[in-house]
């Protein structure tokens, strides 16, 4: 019976791919999609798969003068909680994006929609964009409609399809050692709500007294806290080849991507660091968490330029050569402080190894078949099983910003991963 429905999904899918239309219920979804794009000649096209010709983002761009872009938060974009049903997740940044109505506050969204809220408010590039949102797709979108939800589970059309969601990714997205969301074997499989014992580590690398500003050298010394910790404290901490990549930009995006461009340049001060997790509270000792009350400041301006591959390969090589363990794919073995590294020259056959990734360049040649191709061919989704799907998904929206030329090629072998009893879900 599932076979024969992952057999109807795929065939769906396929129908798809040739007509380039997309199954009705598909349509109701894409609506803000439309609404994000109307300025452009292709705005009637409905199809997830279809990015728009020509110059495909209504971009938000800076004054000229005042080097300003003020995100609004009044009218429609006022901050909402999530009501029954709306979905919200490990990522504080979409969370604020559906609580202020930028994504669809119900939480399922879609590529192209995600890559233009998340440049358009935070200014990341499409680039980076366009990498996280198809590897999301890949990993956790219905089959049925490629739509994916920030948070939790939901139904496909007509009861087929559905997916897990972003909180539903562990390992294959969501990762341990993360910033403020504790590691799933330690909270019963929970890795996707801000546990406030690593908030309050953050937030107390500045001095209580001072506004504070959580830049580079604050996010580095979190990070060490952040990897020790699940060293130290999960027996089955897992630190696959997927976590080497996204727990670093999971990092580096709480200060490249939340900081308010202030006179006095880009800030991360505690009210704004506080708002956009959901926290509240002035003191150390009076903090507080509302899970999925994310929120934009009032009067917080994005980053004026946006935030590219390669700038975060310079930022993720500034915190491996600050703690150079960041770099080695391994794991805990079943006991706490028992992680074991694998060689990277080993698993890659010689093609990669930790100096050659030190080259910014070679980082992002890495960063970009590794999400793009090999791990969505080693962990079998519904939608990795669709025909020719990843390479259609590759193609429209990743390659138009990033040219993989001269990448050298990178293979996987799966075979020396079996130590790590964390790694359920990795696809090793
Ligand atoms: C399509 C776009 C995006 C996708 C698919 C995505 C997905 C995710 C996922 C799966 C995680 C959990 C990672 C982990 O367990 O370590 C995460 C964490 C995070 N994301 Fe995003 N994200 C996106 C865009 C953004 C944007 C625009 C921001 C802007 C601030 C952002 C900021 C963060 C931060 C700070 C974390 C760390 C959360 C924590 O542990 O405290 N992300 N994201």
């Amino acid at each position: 019976m599932l076979y024969q429905l992952a057999k109807v999904f795929r065939l769906s899918l396929l129908l798809q791919l040739l007509l380039g239309s997309f199954l009705p219920i598909a349509a109701s979804s894409m609506s803000d999609l439309d609404n994000a794009s109307s300025s452009s000649p292709s705005a009637t096209r409905r199809c997830p798969l279809t990015k728009p010709n020509g110059s495909p983002l209504k971009v938000k761009r800076a004054n000229s003068t005042t080097n300003a872009i003020p995100i609004d938060v009044s009218g429609e974009h006022e901050f909402r909680m999530p009501q029954k049903g709306d979905r919200r997740g490990p990522c504080p940044g979409l969370n604020a994006l559906a609580n202020h109505g930028y994504l669809p506050h119900s939480g399922i969204t879609t590529i192209f929609e995600a890559i233009v809220a998340c440049q358009n408010i935070f200014g990341m590039g499409p680039d980076i964009g366009g990498i996280l949102s198809v590897y999301a797709t890949l990993m956790d979108a219905d089959p049925t409609t490629l739509s994916w939800s920030i948070g939790g589970p939901f139904n496909g059309p007509l009861g087929l399809g559905g997916s897990d969601g972003l909180s539903g990714s562990h390992n294959k997205f969501e990762s341990d050692s993360s910033p403020t969301r504790g590691d799933a074997f330690l909270h019963g499989g929970d890795g996707s709500t801000l546990q406030l014992d690593y908030f309050k580590w953050l937030y107390s690398l500045q001095p209580e007294s001072s506004p504070g500003n959580y830049d580079l050298d604050v996010i580095m010394q979190h990070r060490r806290k952040t990897f020790d910790f699940s060293k130290q404290n999960n027996p089955n901490f897992f630190y696959g080849p997927a976590a080497v990549i996204l727990t670093q930009a999971s990092h580096t995006f709480i200060t490249r991507l939340m900081s308010n461009n202030t006179e006095n340049g880009l800030v991360l001060d505690k009210n704004t660091l506080k708002s956009f997790f959901g926290v509240t509270g002035n003191s150390l000792d009076e903090l507080q968490v509302l899970p999925g009350s994310e929120r934009i400041p009032e009067n917080w301006y994005r980053r004026p330029d946006d935030h590219h591959l390669v700038d975060f390969a310079i930022d993720a090589l500034t915190l491996y050569s600050g703690n150079p363990d960041l770099l080695k794919v391994g794991g805990n073995t079943g006991t706490v402080n028992s992680f074991t590294p694998l060689d990277l020259d080993d698993l890659t056959g010689g093609v990669y190894n930790a100096q050659r990734l030190t080259d910014p360049n070679i980082f992002v040649c890495f960063m970009y078949q590794l999400l793009s191709d090999v791990l969505p061919d080693i962990i079998k989704t519904p939608v990795t099983s669709t025909l020719g799907i990843i390479s259609q998904l590759v193609s429209q929206y990743i390659l138009p910003y990033y040219s993989p030329d001269n990448c050298p090629a990178l293979t996987l072998d799966t075979s020396k991963f079996g130590i790590y009893p964390g790694r359920q879900g990795s696809g090793f």
